[in-house]
């Protein structure tokens, strides 16, 4: 499904939108280049991720992706050359699911792609090296997917809000002043599998209530600082059964803040209960940090051309943090970026099959995109 996606993006961005240069690169991401009137001129990067989580929705990182197309079609319909190049990349992972590790397409952009990653596995015992072979990919080449930012004028992203707060006033469009700080961990709490029917409950080591009250410290920790969220979004009792007292608990943690200190001591507190409850209840574990993502802020003056191209539309200009990671955090690391949000349905539910916007929403967020890149080719004349 994955190569398939990428092939269709390809052929889109080719056949329906008139891009000069399409490629599927060395790490699966999809890259289409618009090119200006001088093909050496800087470029403006933009793009968002094609992968997606288990069941999730539609748009979360399509999005980023075909608006910008549109954009495209739309200049190539007219006939028309920017005086910068403009890159769309649809990003060939981004969610972190099936390896540990995260901004794998972004990552090749920045330079941070750890050729260690290579050798992880999956749940079935395939490689990432073996994964990525079997889908054709060049993996010797991805240390040269590395872009010189000398050749950006810096990277945009639009994206759909996954929050409540656009639906909640009401307003199409969000511009974001700073994506949130992330860290992530997979753990194991190994205790010892006995029978439930003999082992009275004071002589128990059982993994998966030491893992249910961390659960609960962290929930409570992460309810406990305004902007701050904490989740263990898998639990797993490994070949557990009725009649077993559970031996072994695995579980994820992931925790997100709008500052790395914020985050930071929530993650050292957690930490800390985890060692002491586990002291308590007699059992072991094992923490590994498998992410970390500094807090993004925007660049004020790409941050200001959204908000002048919603301006533009007679919309309102609203504010507001990203709690969700996105490929343009890493893209952070290297060239200045800001981000556009996009209203989403249904309470704005996301990494669920709910996930929804309307027509019109997206037509006002081509048409803001549409607008900071006039801006741009003002500036750039
Ligand atoms: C990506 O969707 C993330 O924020 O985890
Ligand atoms: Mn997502
Ligand atoms: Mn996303």
């Amino acid at each position: 499904a994955h190569r398939a996606c990428a092939q269709r993006l390809a052929k889109g961005m080719r056949e329906d939108c008139g891009f000069d240069d399409v490629s599927i690169d060395a790490v699966g991401n999809v890259v289409g280049i618009y090119h200006g009137t001088d093909p050496k001129a800087k470029r403006l990067l933009t793009g968002s991720h094609f992968d997606t989580v288990r069941n999730g929705g539609k748009y979360d990182g399509r999005l980023g992706i075909f608006v910008p197309m549109a954009c495209v079609r739309e200049l190539h319909r007219q006939g028309r050359r920017l005086p910068f190049g403009f890159e769309v990349v649809g990003f060939a992972e981004e969610e972190g699911q099936r390896y540990k590790a995260v901004f794998l397409g972004s990552g090749a952009l920045t330079g941070h792609f750890d050729m260690t990653w290579l050798e992880q596995k999956d749940a079935d015992g395939i490689t990432m090296r073996e994964a990525m072979a079997h889908a054709g990919l060049c993996i010797d080449d991805i240390p040269k997917l590395q872009r010189d930012p000398a050749n950006y004028l810096g990277f945009v992203e639009v994206h759909i809000e996954q929050g409540p707060v656009l639906n909640e006033i009401d307003l199409p469009l969000g511009i974001v002043t700073s994506i949130n700080g992330s860290v992530r961990y997979v753990g194991e709490i190994i205790g010892m599998a006995s029978h439930a029917g003999t082992t009275p409950m004071d002589r128990r080591r059982d993994a998966a209530t030491a893992a249910a009250e961390l659960a609960l410290f962290v929930e409570q920790r992460g309810a406990s600082v305004p902007h701050l969220v904490a989740t263990i979004g898998m639990l797993e009792v490994p070949n557990g059964s009725i009649n077993v007292v559970p031996g072994r608990c695995k579980f994820s943690l992931d925790i997100r803040a709008t500052t790395n200190e914020v985050r930071d001591a929530c993650a050292a507190d957690i930490r800390q209960a985890l060692k002491a409850l586990c002291e308590r209840r007699g059992v072991h574990y094992k923490l590994e940090e498998t992410m970390r993502a500094a807090a993004a802020p925007s660049a004020p003056e790409w941050q200001q051309r959204w908000e002048r191209a919603v301006e533009t539309l007679g919309l309102p200009v609203f504010r507001m943090p990203s709690g969700a990671g996105h490929d343009a955090m890493k893209l952070h690391e290297i060239m200045p970026q800001a981000m556009l949000f996009l209203r989403g349905l249904n309470a704005g539910i996301s990494h669920n099959p709910l996930e929804s916007i309307t027509n019109d929403d997206t037509d006002l967020c081509v048409r803001a995109f549409q607008n900071l890149l006039e801006q741009l080719a003002t500036e750039q004349q």
